[in-house]
């Protein structure tokens, strides 16, 4: 490990003082709103959420107040134009905006199109770890969300001043953080994964050097599985990946048995067992593709269905059901964007990702790794 210098204790040393840096910023700070404060979605997050820096918190409604253009579309590609703007979209956003982004990815593909952009302005139709991650890449480009409450339940399990206790009972630990977490989370960590490399980047690490997995659970027995490596565990995960009912979708599968189920590894681990392949969400689309079947059970978000549906139109995706009745499979805090949001915060130029510069310092080298470990 010496050599690498990932687990050093000087590594871990220097990011002592981010609770401290954290806490300051953080009493300035307002917290954002819950998602089920302002939709109609019956699940709530497990804790409210703590991935709080940007100074543009807008508290009102971003549509308030403003008109909404006749033609969004040429509005939107005349703001694109004026401000030298890329548009990115995660799988997971209504299909309108997935139409008029430049590139749309998971989250290791938009972390690389937003390191690798040479435009002014990312605006960034994903979640709020996702645009922060845009801002850490590139810190004098101006980074827009067009919800700003668009945050993450997962990201929200992990509060910084608990696991910053975490790890320090955990001193000779390497810590690998799913990309899913805060700026502040990512400060605290050796590398960055996504739930496409995470299983490629533990399997570089050699074999006595211990790991802390965060903050995804689910990911982590998946990587552990795989890496047959023993990982020291955060117990967090995500409201709607967990939400998949084990005994529905086996109840699809006896409808369908020429079905595959495809799920993402943030599933649990009895869902996980029924799928024919797990992956990101990127992989899952590649996989839909290239299978030689016809019907497929989606165990992810059903934002992912519109490419899919795009890419192999003479091929059935049916989105899993979740355990209740609810629309939660859907991700609350992705569904918050909506195409006029998108319109107003590149007119508005704002709400705007913003972030202290030791935070950003910190929070930038282990993504760093990530892209060079996972090149
Ligand atoms: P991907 O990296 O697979 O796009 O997943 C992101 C995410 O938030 C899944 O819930
Ligand atoms: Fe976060 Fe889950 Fe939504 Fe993904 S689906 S952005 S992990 S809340």
């Amino acid at each position: 490990m010496g050599g690498s210098g990932w687990g050093s204790l000087r590594y871990i040393k220097r990011f002592a003082n981010f609770g401290k840096n954290y806490y300051n910023y953080q009493t300035q700070a307002k917290s954002r709103v819950s998602p089920t404060d302002s939709t109609t979605h019956s699940i709530q997050p497990t804790t409210q959420p703590t991935t709080m820096f940007t100074t543009a918190f807008l508290e009102r409604d971003a549509t308030a107040g403003n008109q909404v253009p006749d033609n969004l579309y040429e509005a939107i590609a005349a703001l694109k134009e004026e401000l030298n703007a890329v548009i990115l979209a995660h799988y997971y956003q209504e299909s309108e905006i997935q139409d008029i982004a430049d590139y749309i990815g998971d989250s290791l593909e938009l972390s690389r199109r937003a390191a690798s952009t040479d435009a002014d302005v990312i605006v960034f139709a994903g979640v709020h770890f996702m645009a922060e991650t845009a801002k850490i890449l590139n810190p004098d480009k101006l980074v827009l969300l067009p919800d700003f409450n668009a945050g993450c339940s997962l990201a929200d399990t992990c509060p910084p001043d608990a696991f910053a206790q975490f790890k320090a009972a955990h001193p000779d630990h390497l810590v690998i953080s799913y990309i899913n977490c805060s700026a502040a989370i990512k400060a605290m960590s050796d590398i960055i994964c996504t739930s496409s490399n995470a299983v490629k980047i533990v399997s570089q690490i050699p074999q006595d050097q211990p790991i802390i997995f965060a903050p995804d659970r689910n990911l982590g027995r998946y990587v552990m599985e795989q890496t047959g490596r023993d990982l020291v565990l955060w117990q967090g995960s995500c409201i709607v990946h967990e939400n998949f009912s084990e005994k529905k979708i086996v109840q699809l599968k006896i409808q369908h048995p020429e079905a595959e189920i495809i799920a993402h590894p943030e599933c649990e681990p009895p869902v996980l067992r029924h799928a024919n392949y797990v992956g990101s969400t990127s992989a899952l689309l590649k996989y839909a593709q290239a299978s030689s079947s016809s019907t497929f059970i989606i165990v992810t978000e059903p934002g992912i269905i519109h490419q899919m549906s795009k890419q192999a139109n003479d091929k059935t995706f049916i989105p899993a059901p979740p355990t209740s009745n609810c629309a939660c499979n859907e991700c609350p805090y992705m569904r918050l964007n909506t195409l006029e949001k998108l319109y107003f915060c590149m007119k508005n130029r704002s709400p705007e990702i913003t972030l202290p510069e030791d935070i950003r310092m910190a929070a930038w080298r282990p993504i760093q790794r990530m892209l060079e470990m996972s090149a």
